[in-house]
């Protein structure tokens, strides 16, 4: 059986107080879950604040990113090393922002997928087709290129701290979810694309985790999918209802 993980990625949102308000909220109302992981992407600085006050609890924290090199003369970067030092076990690698508005290659996701392992951090890795290359069919071939580039040179042992998250662009923000039966296609695919990559027991033991446009409304129907393992949400994890209305989906 492969736990369920909700994670929340509050992108450029809140300040060190809402940001620990949100936390201090969530934590005081998912304390009971046994049966699934819970994680939050909040931003950096407020990184120590969230995962101090999430220590004794259920729920883990992680980096929306992390900078590819380890250390040295990158202004503005952030280190996997300096992650970890503030408490978070997890990062972030190759969500479609990030590859969109900053450049990022399969290659330097490939290189932050490492780095992080190296330092210590379990990464999501986000893969995901834009509506142009849906319309056309491509939809298959991006999430195998992006997966198997980003995770090319990691063993059997460093799967075990990964996790792949399906967000496909046309459904980040919009509203727009894909359905269920959509999601699911990709995701059993994807598990394929790794038992191809690695073997059978990394395939069924990896958990796929669904973005784009996760709600309250939307989630026990994507949880319900065989291949899907929880989700990556955007929007409606920066409210404490909302998002503990998603953690408590229905099995
Ligand atoms: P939304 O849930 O706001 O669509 O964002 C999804 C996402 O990009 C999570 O990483």
């Amino acid at each position: 059986m492969r736990t369920p993980i909700i994670a929340g990625n509050w992108k450029m949102n809140k300040d060190m107080q809402s940001a620990k308000e949100l936390a201090r909220g969530l934590v005081s109302k998912n304390a009971r879950f046994r049966d699934r992981e819970i994680i939050l992407f909040p931003p950096y600085p407020f990184l120590p604040a969230v995962a101090g006050l999430c220590q004794d609890s259920r729920l883990e924290v992680g980096a929306q990113d992390i900078s590819e090199h380890e250390a040295g003369a990158f202004t503005g970067e952030v280190s996997a090393e300096m992650v970890v030092s503030t408490g978070a076990t997890w990062t972030i690698a190759g969500h479609s922002e990030r590859r969109n508005y900053h450049l990022e290659t399969d290659e330097i996701v490939n290189n932050k997928v490492k780095r992080a392992l190296s330092a210590g951090l379990n990464v999501i890795l986000c893969v995901g087709e834009n509506l142009r290359e849906r319309e056309r069919g491509a939809a298959f071939d991006v999430v195998q290129r992006q997966t198997e580039r980003g995770l090319a040179g990691l063993d059997q042992d460093a799967m075990g701290h990964v996790v792949l998250a399906y967000e496909p662009l046309w459904a980040i923000g919009t509203g727009k979810t894909a359905t269920p039966r959509q999601a699911q296609e990709i995701h059993e695919f994807l598990r394929w694309v790794i038992q191809r990559m690695f073997d059978n027991a990394t395939a069924e033991d990896l958990r796929i985790l669904y973005g784009g446009s996760v709600k309250p409304g939307n989630i026990n129907g994507l949880m319900a999918q065989k291949d899907i393992d929880g989700a990556l949400v955007g929007g409606a994890s920066l409210d404490v209802e909302s998002f503990s209305a998603i953690i408590n989906f229905e099995v």
